[in-house]
């Protein structure tokens, strides 16, 4: 069929028939992961990267619909079109960038490890793999025990809890079925908000959010660079920065 539309049709979402219509792109997320995206408890989703993709919509012209989802499998999810791009809290890093393309940055975090305020476990029991630390499966936390405490030995595999949600890692930890947890610094610190838990040490990974978009998506890819370069020299961003506090 001939493609009616001008060089840029790969920019249609996948319900574009070809006339001018709005697209609109399906955004994956975790619905469980403040402050980035989460669930409200009137049932709608929101958090600072499903408000940022929401305000770049509007301002390229383009409409979403954010869908809550398992993080372990959301690339697979994208790779097979149930969605458009991932737009909560991704990790840049060179395996997945193998599978799908990244926007720019817009976010720079560190790794950090939580346990019980009853609990004496310290930053170096943590390092010397003597204890029970869980993690979000197929999160950059959970890939960073196993490459530095596990392939190397240090720590043994059964050391490593890995759950589906990050609310599970944190109702174990709270039990005390665990001795830490690890995750991105930011939605870590939301997590153990008024609970019997802390801190107790960070990792400087230094690791950089951005949005997955699927290899092809080229023309999305450029529109969600522009929308980010927006947002990012707008005083909405401070804005969001701020309410979600991220500053
Ligand atoms: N930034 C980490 C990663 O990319 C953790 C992401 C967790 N994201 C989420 N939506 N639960 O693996």
């Amino acid at each position: 069929a001939g493609c009616t539309g001008s060089e840029g049709s790969e920019t249609q979402g996948p319900e574009n028939s070809g006339v001018t219509e709005t697209p609109v792109y399906v955004v994956g997320v975790d619905g469980e992961y403040p402050p980035y995206s989460y669930i409200q408890k009137d049932g709608s989703i929101t958090g600072l990267d499903v408000e940022s993709i929401q305000w770049i919509a509007e301002q390229k012209g383009f409409e979403v619909t954010i869908q809550p989802m398992a993080w372990d499998g959301i690339i697979p999810a994208l790779q097979q079109g149930k969605i458009d791009m991932v737009y909560s809290g991704m990790t840049i890093t060179p395996e997945r960038q193998e599978q799908v393309n990244f926007s720019i940055p817009y976010l720079t975090i560190n790794q950090s490890f939580a346990v019980h305020d009853d609990s004496s476990v310290t930053m170096d029991d943590i390092m010397a793999g003597k204890v029970v630390i869980g993690a979000q499966r197929g999160t950059t936390g959970a890939f960073w025990v196993e490459e530095n405490l596990i392939a190397n030995g240090t720590m043994p595999k059964e050391n490593l809890k890995l759950y589906d949600s990050f609310p599970l890692v944190i109702t174990d930890l709270q039990n005390q079925r665990i001795d830490a947890s690890v995750y991105d610094r930011p939605p870590h610190m939301k997590a153990i908000e008024g609970k019997p838990l802390h801190i107790v040490g960070e990792i400087y990974t230094g690791e950089e959010y951005g949005v997955a978009i699927r290899k092809e998506d080229t023309g999305l890819l450029i529109t969600v660079n522009e929308g980010l370069a927006e947002l990012m020299a707008s005083p909405k961003w401070q804005e969001l920065l701020t309410k979600y506090e991220m500053d």
